[in-house]
């Protein structure tokens, strides 16, 4: 069987470690694939950048489109970031050519992932995002395959290991919420725009793709209410602490008689609580099923490897020929998404 020819489109902390995984992986690949994963064709905003990898076997696409309609890339690979251009033209244009596309771009799925997940289904290609939501968690699969057969009535938890690396060393080490940031960057765990992070918005973003699978609503990310962890002071976690809680930012999509509410912002929740525990750039997703108990998912949340090891699985699906519905269902069965007022702040 002929291997599966993969472009990469972005060469940072993700794109990198991707390419490190497909290699040191080659054989296991091969085997629970049934056919090799070869990268052929590479891009990034500049081809002389000193990466640690060696790029020397790859086509150097000249931009994005021109590697997501590249003649030998079955596989396209969105790892730039961002919600506008290069990656959506680039998705589109892939997508349109019936190719696959694995992505990691939680912005780029909150915003246009109904257009894409209409242009999958209409040219055939896979639309695989695992990575966008808890990096190397499989809560995208759990919704959308493993719960397929159970109403979801709640999805809640800690989606940003950014915000909660910052809130751990603020509150274990008396650090600044600037230097614990700076940190954040250095490791590879914040957005190219970190008021992404600690503004709220990315686990914005990361809840309303949740929150369509779960609810198998449109995403909707403007109907997200939002607030981060920008203004949180070392003070405000020693009176939480003094009071017996954490401060945690979490994201809680919950399904009421009035439609899905959806919010983000920093809570007090109980020290001796299952997510209280949850330290560092470690994400958790709860998900509350019709007649089972809780399910809870907790991994690493961010970081190159971690996010590397879901978009590797994504491709793997590819290779194997597996195709889900982006958003659980076809497009034509997502209902608007019915913004409930917000009751239990
Ligand atoms: P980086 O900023 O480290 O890397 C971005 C890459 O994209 C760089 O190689 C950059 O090129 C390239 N790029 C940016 N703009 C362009 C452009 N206009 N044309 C061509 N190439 C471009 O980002 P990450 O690797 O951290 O993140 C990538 C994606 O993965 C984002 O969508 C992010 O949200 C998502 N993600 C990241 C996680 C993480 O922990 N880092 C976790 C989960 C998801 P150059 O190197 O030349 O500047
Ligand atoms: N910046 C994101 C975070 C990356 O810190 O959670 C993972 O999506």
């Amino acid at each position: 069987v002929a291997p599966l020819k993969v472009g990469i489109a972005g060469l940072g902390t993700v794109g990198a470690e991707v390419i490190r995984l497909i290699e040191t992986q080659a054989r296991v690949l091969a085997g629970r694939s049934g056919r090799g994963i070869r990268v052929v064709a590479v891009t990034a905003r500049s081809k002389a950048k000193k990466r640690g990898i060696d790029l020397r076997g790859f086509d150097w696409a000249k931009d994005p489109i021109a590697l997501a309609t590249h003649p030998e890339v079955d596989c396209f690979v969105e790892l730039m970031g961002g919600a506008g251009d290069p990656a959506l033209s680039a998705v589109d244009a892939a997508l349109g050519a019936g190719k696959s596309v694995v992505t990691a771009n939680k912005a780029l799925l909150a915003k246009h992932g109904l257009k894409l997940a209409k242009a999958a289904e209409k040219h055939g290609g896979a639309l695989n995002f695992e990575a966008a939501v808890g990096a190397a968690i499989p809560v995208i699969k759990t919704l959308r395959e493993g719960l397929a057969g159970t109403g979801v009535n709640r999805v809640y938890g800690i989606l940003n290991g950014t915000c909660n690396y910052i809130l751990t060393r603020m509150e274990q080490e008396g650090l600044s919420f600037a230097e614990c940031l700076k940190d954040a960057q250095r490791l590879g765990y914040a957005e190219a725009n970190p008021s992404f992070d600690v503004d709220g918005h990315d686990t914005a973003q990361k809840l309303a793709i949740l929150a369509s699978l779960a609810f198998g609503t449109k995403v909707a990310q403007s109907a997200v209410y939002v607030e981060g962890i920008s203004s949180i002071a070392p003070e405000d976690l020693r009176a939480a602490d003094d009071l017996g809680y954490r401060l945690k930012l979490l994201g809680v999509a919950v399904r009421t008689a009035k439609g899905i509410e959806q919010r983000v912002h920093p809570t007090m929740v109980p020290k001796s609580s299952s997510i209280a525990q949850v330290m560092g750039v470690t994400n958790a997703v709860t998900i509350d099923g019709e007649g089972i108990p809780p399910i809870t998912l907790v991994g690493p949340g961010a970081g190159g490897a971690a996010t590397a090891s879901a978009v590797v699985a994504d491709i793997a699906d590819v290779a194997r020929g597996i195709r889900a519905n982006p958003f659980g269902r076809p497009i034509g069965q997502l209902r608007d998404t019915k913004k409930a007022p917000m009751e239990r702040h």
